[in-house]
């Protein structure tokens, strides 16, 4: 067993710490382009060699991971010859499993991992729910298992909500300086808050009962939600969610 990354980026570093963390052994295979990333991680952890070439990644490893981005995949694929029942496991965004068939005669996993799996607390949908790769991203944190492609797409846009999620703070953190706030003073009051909150939103509650749990009534996290809508922010992230969707369906 051989993991094999083709393409060393952020998130091939960020698995590869994980699995390392995670304390699976599995020898690492990385693909030479990137030479500095590469070379950090086979330098600081332990069974991670850098190949000579894309296609020696290919026919080192039993597992082979596909991290390129979408613009470059097609080229970088189609120029590698797998073998029948080799394991392919796809991240590349907007590409489709009939896609990656037609470019490589595989049948492919897709996956979705988060740059928290280099700590292990990753949430990552695989599509189709394959058993051994389900095993490798539940070692990364946890795998959640996807039923369709439908939901593998869903999943994957509402993974987009990241960079919104920190424009969040750094927006409300703006506001609080511009009262005249110490910035630092904004930055540790919004963090601390917003790392209870996710503390919160784990287990089971609906997220509409945890709403109306933290809004009193007639308060101000009531106004602040109702404000928000009435200005179009409910109505924004609509918009945005679907707009996201139509670019994941490869529109
Ligand atoms: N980052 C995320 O949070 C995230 C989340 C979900 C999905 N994804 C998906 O995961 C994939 C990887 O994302 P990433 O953030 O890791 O991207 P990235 O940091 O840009 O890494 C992509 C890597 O591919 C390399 N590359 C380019 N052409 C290549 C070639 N011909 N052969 C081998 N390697 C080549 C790049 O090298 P150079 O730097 O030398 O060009 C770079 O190291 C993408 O499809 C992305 O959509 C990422």
């Amino acid at each position: 067993m051989t993991y094999g990354f083709v393409g060393t980026g952020t998130i091939t570093a960020a698995m590869v710490e994980g699995l390392r963390a995670s304390g699976d052994a599995t020898p690492i295979l990385l693909s030479p382009r990137s030479a500095a990333t590469a070379a950090r991680l086979a330098a600081s952890l332990p069974g991670v060699s850098v190949a000579a070439s894309n296609q020696a990644v290919v026919e080192g490893a039993s597992t082979v991971i596909l991290s390129i981005r979408p613009q470059v995949a097609e080229e970088v694929t189609r120029a590698l010859r797998f073998r029948p029942g080799q394991t392919l496991v796809s991240l590349v965004a907007a590409t489709d499993l009939g896609t990656l068939r037609d470019w490589t005669g595989l049948d492919a996993i897709r996956a979705v991992p988060l740059p928290f799996v280099a700590k292990c607390r990753g949430v990552t949908p695989v599509y189709p729910p394959e058993p051994q790769v389900l095993a490798l991203f539940d070692r990364l944190g946890q795998a959640i298992p996807c039923r369709t492609a439908q939901d593998f797409d869903l999943l994957a846009v509402t993974s987009a909500l990241m960079g919104s999620y920190f424009g969040i703070l750094e927006t409300a953190q703006i506001w609080a300086e511009a009262q005249g706030m110490a910035p630092q003073t904004a930055r540790d009051y919004l963090a601390g808050l917003f790392a209870s909150l996710g503390a919160e939103a784990q287990g089971t509650a609906p997220f509409a009962r945890l709403r109306e749990e933290f809004s009193t009534k007639g308060g101000l996290n009531e106004q602040m939600f109702r404000v928000f809508g009435e200005e179009g922010g409910t109505a924004a992230l609509d918009a945005a969610l679907t707009s996201v969707l139509t670019r994941v369906r490869g529109q």
